[in-house]
């Protein structure tokens, strides 16, 4: 051959018949049509069907005999019309194929051990195989969004005067709240690099530095449990800028937004995005990252049930607690094991238990409505709203108990009446005003919600100072999609004085903060201009453009929840040589 190609196989035409063309790529199939061979030949663009015939082109069609799926191969032939009604009206060269006169068989492949038209198959054994699994075109579709989606982001960025810096993989630990991943060093035994949880420190060092506008496609490595939204290695759009307010670095996101869901998705969200207050969010959605897609909105009834005869009610108000309860419009049709199923959510979260009220048939079906009074009942029926056919939920506990627990049974309430399906509603939406600390009763102390870094709104400033922690507000930004956190940040602190305060707080005695944050401490005393920032998640961000359940299926290589790779059977044991070079010895348990 002189040449692999002359086109890609999603590029022939009507118009090119009749044109003698070179195509090259993997048997995606072959039939056998009485000795006549169709194949259809793939490359990363798409499908062309190519045809072997005897009886004109005795020697390649007896080489195609012996085509196998996935052979690598070379063709050359003519472009001609499909034969009336063999045309294929799903494929872009549908009305098309390829009268071969000349194959060459580039490599053959052995047989796949799972079928690439198959979504369902197994996933370890897909992701032992993966280059097999990404030659799917789902795959290659997906990865292919991503690249738009990373360069959507960069013009955006570029446009707005951001400037990409890289910053250290081999790094020293930042708190962002999860186990780091270490690494020995060899020239000075017993100790540590650790793998960035965030360029968190190095951005802010950025900004001493005076670049005033910093973003990265930064990857990022945290060493904890597993889920659909979280890998151990996964990639940040961080981003970091000075002398500017909230409002600026929310203009700045929303601007990358939207030109990523005008380049991936064709439209443009109307901003700016809405905006709630944690507290509000928590409230109304029992949520952090409220999906905003439907209503099911929780409803506090804590005034009207104080005296309530209902003990589990009453008990809860009395030790200072709340009642709030949730209409799942439309769901009163929920059988024994669906209620039985979000019970057992409820309790999962902390829930004593979860009552509930069905409206059937003109009546309130509960085993509890018996302690209501009429006055109770009427105030249910007009802030609930409720008609025949409503399933009410209660959540009656600790604030924090109710919010988490009916925050999920909104959800998974949301996902029985198949709320959750339509992918094609975008709702972004801001929370704001996060608290700063939260008390951890397993450490005995209090922690930072985000990380130290974090600035405490200045008009809360006089309760920090007061030691009211649980009333000050992080000037810190999360922006939500669809119930899903895509990204968070914050306003920072700059002065040396406040955030030795903050690490004093937080527990950080004064020598551990010189052995652990002495560099970023120095530099705030060399004028360290107010900066703030954010971080995308990118992996999270592509999962939800292209519909997917799961963030592995827009990383090339990801991990399996078990934190393996198992394609290449890493994690792994290393030569005995490679620990004695870094003095290390592995404990047998
Ligand atoms: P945060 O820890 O909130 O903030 O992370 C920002 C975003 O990164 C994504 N993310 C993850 N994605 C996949 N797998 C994970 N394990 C994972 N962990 C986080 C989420 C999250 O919203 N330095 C701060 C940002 C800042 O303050 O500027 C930070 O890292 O989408
Ligand atoms: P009990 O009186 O404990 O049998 O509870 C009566 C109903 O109230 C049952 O449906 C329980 O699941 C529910 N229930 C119990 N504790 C709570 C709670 N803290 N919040 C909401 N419902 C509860």
């Amino acid at each position: 051959m002189q040449t692999y190609r002359t086109h890609h196989c999603a590029q022939l035409r009507s118009e090119h018949i009749n044109q003698r063309v070179t195509l090259s790529g993997w048997v995606d199939s072959r039939r056998d049509h009485g000795g006549v061979i169709f194949i259809d030949l793939r490359d990363r663009e798409g499908l062309t069907q190519i045809v072997f015939k005897p009886d004109t082109a005795p020697e390649a069609a007896a080489t195609a005999h012996h085509l196998r799926p996935e052979f690598v191969i070379c063709v050359e032939g003519t472009v001609s019309a499909r034969l009336p009604g063999t045309t294929n009206t799903k494929l872009p060269t549908g009305e098309i194929e390829v009268v071969a006169d000349k194959i060459e068989i580039l490599n053959t492949a052995e047989t796949p051990p799972f079928p690439l038209d198959d979504t369902d198959s197994n996933e370890d054994l897909r992701l032992t195989h993966r280059y097999l699994d990404l030659r799917r075109p789902n795959m290659r579709h997906k990865l292919r969004e991503r690249h738009r989606i990373v360069r959507a982001i960069r013009t955006s960025l570029d446009e707005q005067g951001f400037i990409e810096v890289e910053t250290p993989i081999l790094s020293k630990s930042t708190p962002e709240g999860a186990r780091d991943f270490l690494v020995p060093s060899r020239l000075t035994p017993g100790t540590f690099y650790a793998l960035p949880q965030a360029p968190q420190q190095y951005k802010q060092l950025l900004m001493v530095a005076g670049l005033e506008k910093y973003y990265q496609i930064a990857k990022c490595f945290r060493d904890e449990d597993l889920r659909a939204d979280r890998q151990p290695e996964f990639t940040q759009v961080d981003i970091e800028a000075s002398f500017i307010t909230r409002n600026d670095i929310i203009a700045v996101v929303e601007n990358i937004l939207t030109r990523v869901c005008q380049e991936s998705l064709g439209f443009t969200p109307p901003t700016p995005f809405p905006r709630l207050a944690w507290r509000d969010a928590m409230n109304r959605y029992g949520s952090d990252k409220p999906d905003t897609r439907f209503g099911l909105e929780l409803q506090d009834f804590s005034d009207v049930f104080a005296e309530s005869q209902f003990k589990v009610f009453r008990t809860a108000l009395e030790k200072g607690g709340v009642v709030k309860a949730l209409n799942a419009k439309g769901l009163a049709s929920i059988t024994t094991g669906q209620i039985e199923k979000l019970t057992e959510t409820a309790k999962r979260h902390g829930a004593a238990g979860l009552a509930f009220i069905k409206i059937e048939g003109g009546e309130w079906k509960s085993p509890i409505v018996k302690f209501f009074t009429e006055r109770e009942k009427n105030f249910l029926q007009e802030r609930l709203d409720l008609e025949e056919g409503d399933l009410v939920l209660f959540g009656a506990d600790k604030w924090e108990t109710v919010c988490e627990v009916l925050g999920r049974i909104r959800l998974e309430a949301a996902d029985m009446l198949g709320l959750l399906k339509d992918n094609r509603d975008w709702n972004f939406l801001w929370v704001v005003d996060f608290p700063l600390l939260q008390w951890s009763e397993e450490d005995g102390k209090w922690n930072a919600v985000h990380h130290p870094f974090t600035r405490p709104l200045t008009e809360d400033r006089a309760a920090l100072e007061a030691g009211r922690y649980a009333d000050v507000r992080a000037d810190a930004y999360d922006i939500v999609l669809n119930g899903v956190e895509l990204g968070g940040g914050s306003i920072r602190i700059h002065e040396r004085e406040l955030q030795q305060k903050m690490f004093s707080i937080l527990g950080v005695n004064e020598e551990q903060q010189q052995t652990q944050f002495g560099h970023i401490l120095k530099a705030f005393s060399f004028g360290a201009p107010p900066h703030g920032g954010l971080a995308l998640g990118l992996d999270r961000m592509v999962m939800l453009l292209t519909g997917s359940n799961s963030i592995r299926e827009v990383i090339a290589f990801p991990k399996n929840n078990r934190g393996q790779d198992l394609m290449s059977a890493s994690p792994s044991t290393v030569e005995e040589k490679q620990l004695r070079e870094l003095r290390i010895a592995v404990a047998s348990k």
